[in-house]
C-alpha cells in the first residue's frame, strides 16, 4: 500500500566536465510497467550519455559548455501529471537548483536523436524568460479530454505533445514547483481530475502566470503560452532512426543531417504493440511488483469481455458491436438491467441509473467470474469491461496483454487522475475506453470492493479501492475514454489505437474500419506460445464486503456525496 507518492531517483551520471557552464537537467519520466517499456528508460538514458561523450571528444566540446544531468524518475504515483511531480523535483531530491538553466522534459518513448542541435537550440533561447517549448498541438473542436476547455474557439491553445519532449527554463519550472507545492487554494484549477496531463499543463501555466515584462495589448502577450519548436518532433525522421552507438565522424555527420532536417527530438511509438519486446535483461533498478519478463502469446480467446449494457441500448447500440469488434471476442456477455434472450442478454439484476454504475459493475464482474468458472474454458486469463459504445481492436488488445502477468493483480486501461495535488488522490482507469482486470485481480475486488452508493461512479471506485489495496494503474496508450476527433492528430498517429468510446455524432463503422481494423496486433507476435492453462479452479464468487472499502483510504468527500461524475 503506498499513501503518497513515493520517487526512485537514478542519478546516472553528472558531467564531470570541468567548465563552468550552466546547468541543463535532463528527466525521463519512466513507468515502471511492463519491463520493455522500462527498458527504453535506460535505452534512452545511455543514448544521452553516449551522444555526450562524442561530443566531449570532438573538438567543439559541448556546445555552450552546458553541465548535463540526466535523472531517470520512476513513476509509482502521479509523475505522471508532471505539474503534480513538480514539488518532489524541487524539495525532495533538488534536482532543481538555482543553476538549473534548462529542463529538458522526456518521456519512455520519447528519442533524442541530437543532444548536441537540442544544446544548440537551447543556446539560442533566452534562458531568462518564463518560458517552455514543444510539438505543439490543437484542438479542432471543444472536447470533453480537455474539460471542454476554450469551448467557443478552442482550436487557438496550444498543448505540447509530451512524448515529443518539452523544454523549459529553469525560470519558469522553478517558478511553477514553489507555485504547486504551495497546493494554494487560490491557485486557479480548472478541475479536480487528470486526465490529459499537457492540456493541464499548459492551461495551469496560462492561468497562473505572466511575463515578467508586462506588455499592453494582445492578451497572448501577457500570458504564457507554449512556443512551438521545430527541433521538438511528433515522429522520427528518416535521419533520427540512426542507431545510437556510431563513431564520434557518423555521429556529427548525423547531427548534421537531423539539423537540417531540423528535429533534435521526437516521439516514438510505443513497442508493445509492433514488435516483441525483448526477453529480460538485468536491470539496474527494481521497482516492481506484477511485472512479467516473459509475453505469452494472447488472443481475444484469453479474454473475456463484460459488456455493459441496458434495455434501452438494445436494439441500437449492440447491433454495431456484432458488426464490428464482436468477431474477434468470441468471450463476450451483455449485461444489462434486463434478460433479453434475442441477443442474448444477461440480467444484473440491478435497475439502471443514468450515471455511476457501481453496484451494477460489481454485479457483473461477480456474474462474470461465475460464469468463466462453469461456462468457459481454462483458456480465459483476462477480464475487459467495457461499455456498450466502446470500440475494440481485440487482437491489438491480445498483443498488449501477451507482455502482462496474468497469474497476478494486473489492472489496465487508460489512466486519469482524481485530486492528485491532495493527499486523497488517486488514479483510476476510465471505463468508457475499456478496462482490463487479470482474473485474480476480479476475485480481490469481489472480496474487498464495494460501493458507498449504489450510483457511484464505478470506475472511479474501483481505482480507489485498488489503490487502497496496492494495485497499480497501468496506462495503455491506445485505449481512448472519447472520439477519434477529440484527440490530436499527431497522437492517433502515434500509436495504434487499442478503443475509442462514444457514437454520437460518429460513425462507429467507420471509426473501428478507419482506426481499430487491420491487422495492427496480428503480425506482432512470433514469440513461443506458451498455453499457460488458468489455475482457475472454484475459488471464485465471495460476497463483496463493506468493510474494507473504509480504509485505510478516506472516502473522498465528493464520491461519499453523490455519484458525481465527470460522465464522459
Ligand atoms: C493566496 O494568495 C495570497 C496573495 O495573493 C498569498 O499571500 C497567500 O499565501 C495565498 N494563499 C495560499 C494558501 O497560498
Ligand atoms: C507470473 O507470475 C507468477 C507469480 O508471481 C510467477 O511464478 C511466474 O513465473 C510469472 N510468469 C512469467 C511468465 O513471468
Ligand atoms: C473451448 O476451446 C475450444 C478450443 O480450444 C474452442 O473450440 C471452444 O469454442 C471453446 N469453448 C468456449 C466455450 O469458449
Ligand atoms: C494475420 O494476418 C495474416 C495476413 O496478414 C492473415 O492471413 C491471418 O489470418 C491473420 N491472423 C489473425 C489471427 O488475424
Amino acid at each position: 500500500m503506498y499513501s503518497k507518492p513515493y520517487y526512485l531517483l537514478s542519478v546516472l551520471w553528472l558531467s564531470l566536465s570541468l567548465s563552468y557552464g550552466s546547468e541543463v537537467l535532463i528527466m525521463i519520466t519512466c513507468p515502471p510497467h511492463p519491463h520493455h517499456v522500462h527498458e527504453n528508460c535506460f535505452a534512452l538514458a545511455k543514448s544521452l550519455r553516449t551522444q555526450q561523450q562524442h561530443m566531449e571528444l570532438a573538438s567543439g566540446g559541448v556546445p555552450g559548455d552546458y553541465v548535463i544531468k540526466v535523472h531517470i524518475m520512476h513513476e509509482l504515483f502521479n509523475y505522471w501529471t508532471l505539474l503534480y511531480s513538480l514539488p518532489n523535483l524541487r524539495t525532495q531530491t533538488r534536482l532543481l537548483n538555482a543553476d538549473t538553466e534548462w529542463i529538458i522534459w522526456c518521456q519512455h518513448n520519447t528519442h533524442v536523436s541530437s543532444l548536441q542541435g537540442l544544446l544548440e537550440q537551447l543556446q539560442r533561447q533566452n534562458a531568462q524568460e518564463l518560458s517552455y517549448y514543444g510539438h505543439a498541438l490543437y484542438d479542432s473542436e471543444a472536447t470533453i479530454v480537455h474539460h471542454f476547455a476554450y469551448y467557443k474557439n478552442p482550436t487557438w491553445f496550444p498543448y505540447p505533445m509530451l512524448s515529443a519532449g518539452l523544454v523549459f527554463t529553469g525560470h519558469l519550472l522553478r517558478s511553477l514547483a514553489e507555485l504547486v507545492a504551495l497546493n494554494a487554494q487560490n491557485v486557479s484549477r480548472h478541475s479536480e481530475f487528470s486526465i490529459d496531463a499537457s492540456h493541464e499543463l499548459a492551461r495551469f501555466i496560462f492561468d497562473n502566470f505572466t511575463p515578467d515584462q508586462h506588455l499592453a495589448g494582445d492578451i497572448l502577450k501577457r500570458k504564457i503560452i507554449l512556443k512551438s519548436a521545430t527541433y521538438i518532433c511528433p515522429a522520427a525522421t528518416k535521419a533520427s532512426l540512426a542507431s545510437q552507438e556510431m563513431s564520434p565522424e557518423r555521429t556529427k555527420r548525423r547531427i548534421k543531417d537531423n539539423m537540417d532536417m531540423g528535429c533534435a527530438m521526437h516521439a516514438k511509438p510505443d513497442i508493445a504493440l509492433t514488435m516483441p519486446p525483448p526477453l529480460s535483461t538485468a536491470s539496474p533498478v527494481t521497482v516492481t511488483t506484477g511485472n512479467s519478463k516473459n509475453c505469452v502469446h494472447t488472443t481475444g480467446s484469453h479474454i473475456y469481455f463484460a459488456i455493459k449494457t441496458c434495455a434501452k441500448f438494445h436494439k441500437e447500440r449492440i447491433p454495431i458491436i456484432e458488426r464490428t469488434w464482436a468477431i474477434d471476442a468470441m468471450n463476450r456477455r451483455y449485461y444489462s438491467d434486463m434478460a433479453d434472450s434475442g441477443i442474448p442478454t444477461i440480467s444484473t439484476g440491478i435497475p439502471n441509473v443514468p450515471t455511476g454504475h457501481c453496484s451494477k459493475t460489481l454485479a457483473i464482474l461477480q456474474l462474470s467470474l461465475k460464469d468463466i468458472n462453469e461456462q468457459m474454458n481454462m483458456s480465459v486469463r483476462w477480464l475487459m469491461l467495457v461499455d456498450d459504445d466502446t470500440l475494440l481492436s481485440v487482437p491489438r488488445l491480445g498483443a498488449l496483454l501477451s507482455c502482462y502477468n496474468h497469474t497476478e493483480n494486473i489492472y489496465v486501461g487508460e489512466r486519469y487522475g482524481y485530486r492528485l495535488y491532495a493527499p486523497d488522490g488517486f488514479n483510476y482507469h476510465t471505463g468508457g475506453a475499456g478496462i482490463v482486470f487479470s482474473l485474480p485481480l476480479v476475485r480481490l475486488i469481489v472480496e474487498r470492493c464495494s460501493c458507498p452508493t449504489a450510483n457511484a461512479p464505478d470506475d472511479m471506485i474501483l481505482g480507489y479501492c485498488l489503490q487502497a489495496l496496492g494495485v497499480w494503474a497501468i496506462p495503455a496508450n491506445g485505449l481512448h475514454q472519447a472520439r477519434p476527433q477529440d484527440y490530436a492528430r499527431e497522437l492517433l498517429q502515434q500509436n495504434l489505437a487499442l478503443s475509442f468510446h462514444k457514437f454520437s455524432n460518429t460513425q462507429p463503422e467507420q471509426t473501428y474500419k478507419r482506426w481499430l481494423g487491420g491487422s495492427g496486433g496480428n503480425e506482432s507476435l512470433h514469440h513461443a506460445q506458451l498455453d499457460h492453462k488458468n489455475n482457475n479452479n472454484n475459488d471464485h464468487g465471495q460476497q463483496a464486503t463493506s468493510e474494507h472499502f473504509r480504509d485505510p483510504l478516506q472516502l473522498p468527500i465528493m464520491m461519499a456525496a453523490n455519484g458525481k461524475h465527470l460522465d464522459l
